[in-house]
């Protein structure tokens, strides 16, 4: 078991109750490529009951995918970006993790969440719950000023303002880089002292009228392309909305503005 271990935290922080972000350096010294988007699979050994119901206690390499949140060629190693689980089987043992724990990681990156395909010329609007802002977080870091794209929009649905991991790096990058929008919402957050911005769930900004308004760009799968990413439920709904205003998935023949990644 500790064999297949083959990587090391670099470093933990936590954000809020519920997210975290581990550096993690694979061993290897020249780890593959990958593209902005893309995601790997993480795991520690976690002790779990005997499948033949003798009672025994076994130790077994639990994985899980995790979009990768820093830019290719990092020096500094895959950042990652997480979510505590109640209940969950691998995130309590995760996020127990302190700088030089050991970890296995893929040695091959893998997904097709990226921006393959999709003209530079066109508007990205990039919607998130939770931590699926990773991989967003990914592509800006790896393009931005590179006009990889006309305007690139974030919109970051999370519980409570603490969980807006990365607000600092965006609101910056908004106030510096034209081409750039962040918009933050928040759905349960009740003290105003607290949190006075965009409140409600992520759908309400999928609105053409909206996105004129707080992003100038014209919101139709002629010229804009939107990537859904995290909490299942809101992938579908976003989806079923945006279908019926045009949108359709890419397919290797043809844009139709819409693609995504359903963490659970
Ligand atoms: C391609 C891909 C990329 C992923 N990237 C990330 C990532 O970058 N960051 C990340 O935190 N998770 C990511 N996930 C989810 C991750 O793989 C695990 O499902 C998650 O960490 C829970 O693992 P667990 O063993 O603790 O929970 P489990 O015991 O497996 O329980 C799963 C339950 O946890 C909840 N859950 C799972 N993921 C999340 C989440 N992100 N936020 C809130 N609730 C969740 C759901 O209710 C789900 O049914 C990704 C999943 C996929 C398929
Ligand atoms: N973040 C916390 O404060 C907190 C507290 C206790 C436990 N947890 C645990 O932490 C884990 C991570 O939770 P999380 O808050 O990161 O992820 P999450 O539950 O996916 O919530 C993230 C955001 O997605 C929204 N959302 C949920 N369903 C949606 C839908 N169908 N359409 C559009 N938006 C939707 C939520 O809004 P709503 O608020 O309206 O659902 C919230 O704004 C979970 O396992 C949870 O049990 C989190």
């Amino acid at each position: 078991m500790e064999s297949e271990l083959n990587a090391t935290v670099l470093a933990r922080e936590l954000v809020s109750e519920t997210v975290f972000l581990l550096r993690v350096k694979p061993d290897e010294s020249d780890p593959p490529r990958f593209l902005p988007g893309q995601f790997v699979q993480a795991g520690v050994p976690i002790q779990t009951l005997a499948k033949d119901g003798s009672g025994v206690m076994r130790l077994r390499l639990q994985k899980r995918s995790y979009s990768l949140a820093s830019a290719p060629g990092d020096p500094k190693g895959y950042e990652l970006c997480l979510a505590l689980v109640d209940q969950g089987r691998l995130t309590p043992a995760l996020h127990k993790l302190e700088a030089g724990a050991r970890l296995y990681l893929d040695t091959r990156p893998l997904g097709r969440f990226t921006l393959e395909g999709l003209p530079p010329e066109r508007d990205l609007v990039l919607v998130a719950t939770g931590t699926g802002v990773a991989p967003y977080v990914a592509m800006r870091r790896a393009y931005a000023g590179k006009s990889r794209w006309r305007r690139m929009v974030i919109v970051h649905g999370v519980r409570q303002v603490a969980d807006l991991v990365y607000r600092k790096e965006l609101e910056e990058a908004a106030r510096k880089d034209p081409a750039f929008v962040y918009l933050p919402i928040v759905s349960r957050e009740k003290d105003p002292a607290r949190w006075s911005g965009l409140a409600g769930r992520v759908h309400q900004m999928l609105e053409a009228k909206r996105m004129k308004e707080l992003a100038q760009l014209e919101f139709t799968p002629k010229s804009a392309s939107v990537l859904l990413c995290g909490n299942p439920a809101m992938i579908d709904e976003a989806r079923t909305l945006l279908e019926s205003r045009g949108f359709a998935l890419d397919t290797p023949e043809r844009i139709g503005g819409l693609r995504f990644e359903r963490y659970w």
